[in-house]
This record gives C-alpha cells, structure tokens and sequence, in this order.
C-alpha cells in the first residue's frame, strides 16, 4: 500500500515507522522543516532499539528507504490510506482535512489519529465521510500493540473492516468504539490519571509512592503520574477538557494543579520537568 502520514510529530513518526516496518510505501509529510529533518534519525534510533531483538525484522537500511519525508502535500496524491496526525488542535485538523479531500481519489481512505475529538466533527471538513474514520495509535507507536478504530456516523461498515484487517497488517491488536468523548481509552486513562494527581494534591502521598503502588500493587508498566509526564501533561490537560466539557461530570474535572504545571511550562518529559525532573 502507500500509505501517507500527514504530522512528523511522536506519534506521525511512530506510525509512518510501522508502516513502513511491514513493507508499506510511506509518505510522511509536515508543514515544519525542523520536524522533517529530525524525523529519520529518531525513526533510525527508534529501529536500532527493536533491531537488538530481530536485526533482520528492523532493519533500517531496508525499513528508512521506503519512506519519503516531504514538505509538499501534493505527495500524497495515490495513496490507498492516509493517517492524520497532527496537532490536537479541531481548526488545524479539520483545515488539513479539507485540503486533503481535495487531493486525494475516492478510493483512498482517510483516517485521523485523534484522541479526543470527535470523529464526526472532524468528518464535515471530508469530503467522502463514509471512507473516513478514527484509528488512534499510543505512544511508544512502535511497542503498543493497542490501535482504537472510532467508527463514526458515516464509517463505511467495509471501511471499519478493511482498517481492522490493515491494523492486524502491521501486528497491531484492534478495539472498536462508538464516537464517544475519549472513545474507551482516555475515557478510563483520564480519571485515573485525574485522581492520581488528586491524591498529589491533597498531600497524601509523594508522586514517586503514587506511582510505586500502581506499578507494583497493580502490575501497571508505569505509574498514573510517570505516564502523565510521559504522555505530556499539556495532553493530559486538554483531554480532561475535552471530557468534562463534554459529560460535565467531576470525575474529568481538570485538576488546578494541572493547569499551573502546564501554564508554567512544565508539560512532563518533553520539557525536562513534570511531576518529576527529567
Ligand atoms: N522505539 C522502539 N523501541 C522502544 C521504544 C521506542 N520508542 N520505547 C521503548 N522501546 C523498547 C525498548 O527498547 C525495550 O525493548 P527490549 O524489551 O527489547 O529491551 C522495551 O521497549 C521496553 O523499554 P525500556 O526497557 O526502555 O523501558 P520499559 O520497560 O519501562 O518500557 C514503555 C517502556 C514501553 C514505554 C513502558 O514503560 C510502557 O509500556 N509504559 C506505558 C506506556 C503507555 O501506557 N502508553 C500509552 C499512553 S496513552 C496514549 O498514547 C494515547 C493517548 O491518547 C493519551
């Protein structure tokens, strides 16, 4: 297939870098110069990683040839699919989708990788929406085995389909939701992370024990705490935005101490401080 990943953010890298792993041919396009030039070398770095285990599998002198990294949208002309990634912002999706329409034939299907917008809001700014749907991926893209497939009002049942049988392609393990603020994953992940940070606040516990009791009493990979500033707490922030405006409800209710952190710049790892010093 050629596939198009539009945003050489974390996750466009990671999800071009799969693709690419399984023998597609990749175009992986950003507006920003800085991100196309970085991109192969976090991509090699990220192939070195999993080449320890199966050097023949990760191979980055076959792997990094099969795609092209490019500033110019008009690339993507011939896709069969191609994958939305770029900021999490409703304008700057839906203003690329648009363009993309336009670009793109009637047989390609277009996905998003939203975690929290609304696939059929996003859906008005497409011109095919029955070709259209959320397929979202999780960071480290290369390691989580998880894909959640959003179907949205006009999702083509053969669409969901197909991209459940492209999803297993590139040995990735499907779940499909109804879209609903937070699909399954963040709306579980959220309030977790939404009263661990709780538990911070009100002083009954020092982030490292927050996240010792997740990790060890309850055999979590990483603590709530560890994997906010994993995930960005300016992420995590506006995801709990987007929940609560949506259900109302004070389990989403964005935390204050959330909102300084983030405010202040502290957005986790990617910022050299979050709940922890990096
Ligand atoms: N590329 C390639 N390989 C990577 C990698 C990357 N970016 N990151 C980690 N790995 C590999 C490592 O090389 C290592 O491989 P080996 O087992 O062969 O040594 C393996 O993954 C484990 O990594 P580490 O030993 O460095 O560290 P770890 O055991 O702590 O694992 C982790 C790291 C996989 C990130 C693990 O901590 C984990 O699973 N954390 C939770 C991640 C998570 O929940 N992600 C979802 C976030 S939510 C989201 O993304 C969606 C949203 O909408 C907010």
């Amino acid at each position: 297939m050629k596939v198009s990943v539009l945003g050489c953010g974390t996750m466009g890298k990671g999800i071009a870098q799969v693709f690419a792993t399984y023998g597609n041919s990749v175009v992986a396009y950003d507006s920003l110069s800085k991100a196309l030039e970085k991109a192969p070398s976090d991509i090699g770095a990220s192939l070195d990683r999993l080449a320890k285990k199966d050097p023949e599998k990760f191979d980055k002198q076959q792997i990094l040839p099969r795609i092209t990294f490019t500033g110019n949208l008009e690339e993507i002309r011939g896709s069969d699919l191609v994958i939305e990634a770029v900021f999490e912002r409703v304008e700057e999706k839906t203003a690329l989708l648009r363009k993309v329409s336009d670009i793109i034939d009637d047989r390609c299907m277009l996905a998003t990788n939203t975690s929290s917008i609304s696939i059929n809001k996003l859906a008005s700014a497409v011109r095919n929406p029955g070709r259209f749907l959320g397929m979202h991926f999780f960071n480290p893209v290369p390691v989580m085995k998880l894909v959640e497939l959003v179907k949205g009002e006009h999702t083509d049942e053969a669409i969901l389909k197909k991209a459940y049988s492209i999803s297993e392609s590139i040995e990735k393990s499907p779940v499909i939701s109804k879209d609903f603020p937070g699909f399954i994953s963040n709306r579980i992940l959220m309030p977790l992370i939404r009263e661990a940070i709780a538990v911070y606040e009100e002083g009954i516990a020092t982030p490292q024990d927050i996240d010792k009791t997740l990790r060890l009493g309850m055999n979590h990979p990483m603590g709530p705490l560890e994997l906010a500033d994993f995930v960005g707490l300016d992420v995590v922030y506006d995801v709990l935005k987007v929940l609560y405006d949506e259900y109302g409800e004070p389990r989403f209710k964005p935390p204050i101490t959330l909102r300084n952190m983030v405010n202040s710049g502290k957005l986790g790892r990617k910022s050299g401080e979050g709940f922890y010093k990096y």
